[in-house]
């Protein structure tokens, strides 16, 4: 595992972007996992950037959310569906039939989790993961736990997550409490995982990651047996490693 240390959250995404930006050079059809919430912004950012300026060409890739709450309309402002078209997809020349998101509104969502790993299988696979990570160790909404799931499944959001996601929400009864995500396998399986963290209230979270015993307790501690993990950090996350 590597692990890069940077002065502000602004250098992790232009750092974030160039290893991004470099997979998409070199396998134009590369398959990219996404992430939503406030960490992978300075990234997607810098992304859009390098696309406007003409270094970045999208038009090939094909990409796959970690993540959707469930039971909320995908035009709802807080909708991860939503975060990314405004953050992301808007901005860059991704075809919207290359863009997946599992869907937190299916009838039938074991069946969703189901499809949604079966279309990343026929894609061949995510080559480029990008992860952030919550205060509680989750990665996507791998959330604490005695154990690793290994496929994409429903989710029910911790306490700490809630309050940590109310920020987004009018109020914290309107926090989803409920997701679906990606598994532990699924993220493992990328072939490259690179996690963005910053900011103080992470440095905790980030310290088990990478100093104490590979727990599902702290799940994103898993990424240290990943041949290809990249963890790129502000001075404020790495602050008690
Ligand atoms: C988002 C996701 C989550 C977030 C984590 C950190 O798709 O899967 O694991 O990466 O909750 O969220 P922020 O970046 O908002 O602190």
């Amino acid at each position: 595992m590597q692990v890069h240390l940077y002065d502000t959250a602004e250098q992790v995404g232009q750092a974030a972007a160039i290893l991004i930006g470099a997979q998409l050079l070199e396998k134009p059809s590369s398959v990219l996992g996404l992430a939503t919430g406030s960490s992978p912004i300075p990234t997607y950012r810098e992304l859009i950037r390098l696309h406007r300026a003409g270094v970045l060409d999208f038009s090939s890739a094909i990409t796959f959310n970690l993540d959707e709450y469930c039971r909320i309309s995908e035009e709802h402002p807080c909708s991860y569906h939503r975060f990314m078209k405004d953050e992301l997809f808007d901005h860059i020349n991704l075809k919207p039939e290359n863009a997946h998101m599992p869907d937190g509104n299916a009838a039938d969502l074991s069946a969703e989790c189901a499809r949604y790993d079966r279309a990343i299988a026929r894609a061949g696979g995510i080559d480029l993961q990008l992860l952030g990570i919550g205060r509680n160790g989750h990665i996507g909404f791998n959330e604490p736990s005695d154990q690793f799931v290994y496929g994409c499944h429903v989710v029910r959001l911790t306490q700490s997550t809630i309050e940590a996601n109310r920020r987004f929400f009018d109020s914290e009864a309107d926090v989803p409490r409920e997701a679906v995500s990606l598994g532990i396998g699924s993220i493992m399986n990328a072939r490259r995982v690179l996690l963005v963290a910053t900011g103080a209230d992470k440095a905790e979270a980030v310290r088990k990651a990478i100093c104490e015993d590979i727990d599902p307790d702290t799940q994103a501690s898993i990424l240290r047996t990943h041949p290809s993990a990249v963890f790129l950090l502000d001075r404020a996350a790495a602050a008690r490693l």
